[in-house]
């Protein structure tokens, strides 16, 4: 074959291969044999080998796998991973459904679907080509997993449409590789994988594609980027239906319900079936239907309003309490922690349970030796629910809380209306040690390297006292600690060096201020810009900020009024960081114009850009686009076909503008 020639065969080859497997993993309908399928793969493999720069980067070859990565690069996220708010019960159901109604009215169309127990990925196709995937990380930024995702053969290479777009879903392992694999590993003598996420996780999270390549990994996709109207969707249930067409993979058990009995009868559907299924799953997503309707609901920082995630209930199991350990919390607060004979709840092995305080001890007359009712509270976080009565020798003894401190000695205290016992001791190792836990954390700084046995160590070495401590370690000094090489020890002040350019938010949620969690951060560190602007605010200026209540705003005030926690922002001032609010840019932003402090709402189609943009533009120019019509909005501009929300407007009185006066609004004011 000469040149021309085989450039034609890679690329006749390229799509063969790329439709066959579509048809075959995919779809499930095969179109050609496997041996047909494996000959033409034979053959691009060897023509690959011997012309390495006819391989595609998107070649169904790559499969296999390609080459060992030194790292994982990062991958921030063009709009943030959220997580969804967990019902635990019909009732939780029942509540979410008064709660949309209330925003959005009685005439909703929810979708049901299956959750799927793995983890999140973010999938980018440019021009239909798979150039991206990524990992939720903190929701924000996440790890580039490209590579390995490309392995997956659910994951499309190339779209059956030359679009670009991203699209979210589900990396899990399939029960049977599950099983198979821990066989294996056990085989080996490795440490066997707690549960099939535990197992995709672990597989994704490989430099080598080829480790992913082998476990038989899939995705499944639930959700497409955008609002829609670039595909000519305007809900959810579309928007899957045509992903499906692209080429991802959908759950096929997806329904639209209309009302929430009807959603309460899929999630008992489900209850019953679950353990048929060859994948695991945890729970059912049940989501607003209508982008328009999604719309209008908006989002907290965490999750939308328009979607929650049922829970299936725990599983409970027994085991022998043989202890009760004491820690001392950021607060102060002193926990009882159950310490149990280990057993498999839920497919993770669980060998403490929190006992939350004394009276709740008091209440279930939990004693020490008995054997006790166990489950996972919520997800994760394993609780006892109750001792067996009938199980006791007579040998168990009442657990007490002591007086004092286990950690510095100092009298406990019950603060009025509390039932936690606190240690008021601001100077307690503890408190300090986990303040600065949680001041490297995720959501707060998130300095990556830094963990409780860092924060221990550090402490111990009397290198770090405050969190502000954390900006004047150096290499010599870390060196020297246990467990610390070169590497990480350069990695760890890269972080730390990193972490002073977050925004204002980061830091406010950080110092562990009471009640400030991340929303409320982000709403004060928007509203004051600086933290100099937020630490000279009253109690009074504070309340008029909405969503900002007493107790916050007390908390806030008090807080600012600590001179020692003024020489910690001295010193945090002093090491460099960032203390402003980068969220919008705000010194980038004209003073006047027809946008500057004005709250718009974008409904309904537009046609010169998508509503992304639109709100993108009018943000540019100092406006703020919001999710729904109130009497505090500005301005409202209705698209073609525009609902709900220009009815409002036009009850509320609010001024309507149609898109040729929004383009002729953002075109005078460039
Ligand atoms: S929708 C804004 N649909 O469950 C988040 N999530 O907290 C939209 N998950 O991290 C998520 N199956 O990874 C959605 N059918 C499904 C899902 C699903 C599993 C995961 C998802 C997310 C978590 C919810």
């Amino acid at each position: 074959m000469d040149r021309i020639e085989l450039e034609k065969r890679v690329e006749e080859l390229n799509h063969l291969l790329h439709q066959y497997a579509h048809a075959y993993y995919t779809l499930d309908q095969p179109l050609v044999s496997d041996a047909v399928y494996d000959q033409y793969f034979q053959e691009l493999l060897a023509i690959e080998k011997d012309h390495p720069d006819l391989r595609f980067p998107d070649s169904p070859t790559v499969r296999v796998g390609g080459e060992v990565l030194e790292g994982f690069g990062k991958v921030t996220h063009e709009n943030p991973m959220l997580s969804l708010a967990n019902a635990f019960g019909e009732q939780d159901l029942r509540d979410f459904d008064r709660r949309v109604q209330e925003a959005i009215g009685s005439n909703v169309t929810y979708i049901c679907e299956l959750k799927i127990d793995g983890l999140a990925v973010s999938l980018r196709y440019e021009n239909g080509r798979f150039v991206q995937g990524a990992t939720r990380g903190d929701g924000t930024v996440g790890e580039d997993i490209t590579e390995n995702l490309k392995t997956i053969r659910t994951v499309p290479l190339r779209l059956q449409e030359p679009i670009s777009l991203e699209v979210r879903g589900e990396a899990y392992m399939p029960k049977q590789s599950f099983v198979r694999l821990n066989e294996a590993r056990d085989l080996a003598g490795e440490e066997p994988f707690a549960n099939p996420r535990n197992a995709a996780a672990g597989s994704l999270r490989q430099l080598d594609p080829k480790i992913a390549a082998r476990r038989n990994l899939a995705v499944f996709v639930y959700g497409i980027g955008g609002d829609g109207t670039e595909y000519g969707v305007d809900s959810h249930s579309d928007a899957l239906d045509y992903a499906e067409k692209l080429g991802f993979y959908i759950n096929k058990s997806r329904k639209r319900c209309q009302t929430i009995e009807e959603v309460i009868r899929y999630v008992e559907e489900w209850t019953a079936k679950r353990s048929a299924l060859d994948y695991e799953i945890d729970g059912i997503v049940v989501k607003v239907d209508g982008f328009e309707d999604q719309e209008q609901l908006g989002f907290t920082a965490r999750s939308p309003r328009w979607a929650i995630a049922y829970k299936f209930p725990a599983e409970e199991v027994t085991t022998t309490l043989t202890d009760v350990e004491l820690s001392v919390g950021r607060t102060g607060v002193v926990t009882p922690t159950a310490i149990l004979d280990p057993v498999l709840v839920d497919g993770t092995t669980v060998g403490r349970a929190s006992l939350h305080n004394e009276d709740l001890i008091l209440e279930k007359d939990i004693r020490i030796g008995d054997t006790v009712i166990i489950r996972k509270a919520g997800d994760i976080i394993p609780e006892v629910v109750a001792p067996i009565i009938e199980e006791r020798t007579g040998d168990e003894v009442p657990f007490t809380m002591p007086d004092n401190c286990p950690e510095c000695d100092s009298e406990l205290v019950r603060l009025e209306e509390e039932v936690a016992l606190r240690c008021v001791n601001p100077q307690c190792p503890a408190q300090m040690r986990e303040a600065i836990i949680h001041f490297v954390s995720r959501n707060a700084m998130n300095i990556e390297g830094i963990g409780e046995r860092v924060v221990e160590q550090l402490y111990r070495a009397e290198l770090v006292y405050d969190v502000a401590d954390l900006y004047t370690l150096e290499r010599e000094q870390l060196i020297e600690l246990e467990r610390m090489g070169e590497k990480s020890v350069s990695n760890l002040l890269t972080a730390i060096e990193q972490s002073k350019e977050n925004s204002l938010e980061k830091l406010l949620f950080g110092l562990g201020i009471r009640h400030v969690g991340v929303k409320a951060a982000e709403i004060l560190a928007e509203e004051f810009g600086t933290l100099d602007a937020l630490k000279t605010a009253d109690v009074e200026k504070l309340i008029t900020i909405h969503e900002i209540g007493d107790k916050v705003a007390e908390s806030v005030t008090t807080y600012f009024a600590n001179e020692d926690v003024l020489k910690v922002l001295e010193k945090l001032q002093n090491a460099g960081l960032n203390l402003k609010y980068k969220g919008l840019a705000q010194e980038n932003l004209p003073s006047d114009g027809p946008f500057v402090d004005k709250t718009v709402v974008l409904t309904g189609k537009l046609y010169e850009m998508t509503r992304g943009e639109a709100k993108k533009r009018i943000e540019a120019l100092g406006g703020k686009v919001t999710g729904s019509v109130s009497k505090n909005t500005d301005l409202v501009v209705a698209g073609e076909a525009a609902g709900s929300k220009l009815t409002r407007a036009e009850e509320l009185e609010i001024l309507v503008w149609d898109e040729s006066q929004l383009l002729e609004a953002l075109g005078e004011s460039q």
